[in-house]
């Protein structure tokens, strides 16, 4: 399996391009199965977790185009399958997400259970409990859920808390439903923008998405659609923190700012320069200061940024406090950053965090996608060699990632074990 092998201490300066979002692109790419018709998606990340997801609707049927670079063109006219067995599941979580659509849409769907993860135990009950209350019949048996519904009908349903996989889900099963479905304490995040807006072009009536409360009037069937995948914002987190730790003069390309608020503000309160004009950001990092940082659903702090801001913290000027609220093991990255010469005490779900003037290289392992970016900017940032194993996380998620920071002038490559 591939390594990357960093060597720190070289300052970042240039231009680099936020690739699209892969948490946008998948739900939306999953809401194909909605249609008989072509839906042509731009600006999808090339990513594992992508192609496991084409992989996924190949194997349900779905046509799948992809004729230049960032583009697909889906059909699900001739879906002949209505499962999604454990092995692709528990590859990528994200899979669960066609049970809400082939429900909708076919009356019936057959979708292992995803399991627990690195990060946390991740339970799918509020997706259950919600495609229950539209009046499916959903078992579990021999770990896969079971649902069927000859049609599904809108109701008022409240998530227990606000899951972005729960609300996409319903929203999904919501478009082809009967009348109209209101998702209280809805989460809110970029991403369910960007489904809402797919599913109103596809001809669905959605109100609110952005919001606590997202309304969903159902239609008959719905048509095809032309979109584009608006940019991942965690990508664009990572890139600025990497120029923030490793210092220097960064111009990222292609990033809303307004779907990173608080990350931004927490940047600018740890003394990161940033000039935001348009689409981009300029970043320039020259030594930082401690802050605390909570990680809340949107608008709050994100916490797939959690790993990379503690790596900041970690050669922050002061004591930082990070409490990660979202997941209850997601503080791996710390065990990694402690051994790298980080000064980390963990306490339950917060972590102290002690600025310490420089981090040394060492062999490290990710443990989930995320932490393994998070060991890169260490890297960065760090005397001497830093070499990450499991680079499959990263590639999960992250585009070329060992490339655009190289074209920024770090000193990082990928090497075949
Ligand atoms: C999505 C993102 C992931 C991000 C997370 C939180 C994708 C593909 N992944 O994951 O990168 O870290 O949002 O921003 O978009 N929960 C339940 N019951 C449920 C569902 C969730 O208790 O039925 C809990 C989870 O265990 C977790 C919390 O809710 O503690 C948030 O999970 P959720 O928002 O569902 O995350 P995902 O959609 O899996």
């Amino acid at each position: 399996m591939d390594k990357i092998v960093v060597s720190g201490g070289r300052r970042l300066s240039g231009e680099v391009e936020v690739s699209g979002s892969k948490n946008a692109a998948l739900p939306i790419l999953i809401a194909s199965l909605l249609t008989d018709e072509p839906c042509t998606f731009e600006h999808v990340p090339e990513l594992v977790d992508i192609r496991t997801a084409l992989k996924l609707l190949k194997g349900l049927g779905v046509k799948v185009e992809q004729d230049k670079p960032g583009s697909v063109t889906l059909q699900a006219r001739g879906v002949d399958k209505l499962e999604a067995s454990y092995d692709l599941v528990k590859t990528m979580r994200a899979s669960f997400l066609v049970l809400g659509p082939l429900l909708a849409r076919f009356g019936e769907a057959l979708v292992s259970t995803p399991g627990g993860c690195a990060i946390g135990a991740r339970p799918v009950n509020l997706h259950m409990k919600g495609l229950a209350e539209m009046g499916a019949e959903i078992d579990l048996v021999h770990g896969y859920v079971a649902a069927k519904a000859k049609k599904l009908k809108g109701t008022k349903i409240y998530l227990d808390s606000p899951s972005v996989g729960a609300t996409e889900n319903l929203m999904m099963a919501a478009a082809l439903a009967e009348g109209t479905t209101v998702i209280e304490n809805a989460a809110q995040e970029p991403e369910i923008q960007d489904l809402a807006d797919v599913l109103t072009k596809m001809g669905a009536k959605v109100a609110g998405a952005g919001t606590a409360i997202v309304r969903i009037e159902g239609a008959r069937r719905l048509g095809g659609v032309k979109h584009r995948v608006i940019p991942d914002r965690i990508e664009a987190g990572s890139l600025m923190v990497a120029a923030a730790v490793a210092g220097g003069d960064v111009l990222i390309r292609g990033v809303r700012a307004d779907h990173l608020d608080a990350f931004l503000l927490k940047l600018r309160e740890a003394g990161v320069e940033l000039e935001i004009e348009g689409d981009q950001v300029r970043v320039k990092g020259d030594g930082v200061k401690s802050v605390d940082v909570s990680t809340l659903p949107y608008p709050g702090f994100p916490t797939d940024l959690q790993a990379q801001m503690m790596v900041l913290m970690s050669v922050a000027d002061g004591v930082s406090v990070i409490t990660e609220n979202i997941f209850e093991n997601r503080f791996m990255h710390a065990l990694e950053l402690i051994r790298m010469g980080a000064d980390i005490r963990l306490e339950g779900n917060r972590a102290v965090v002690k600025g310490v003037k420089s981090l040394s290289g060492a062999n490290v392992m990710a443990t989930d996608l995320r932490a393994s970016m998070s060991l890169i900017l260490a890297g960065l940032v760090a005397n001497g060699y830093t070499e990450i194993a499991r680079v499959y996380h990263l590639d999960r998620g992250y585009e070329r990632v060992e490339k655009k920071l190289g074209a920024l002038g770090a000193d990082i490559k990928r090497v075949a074990s």
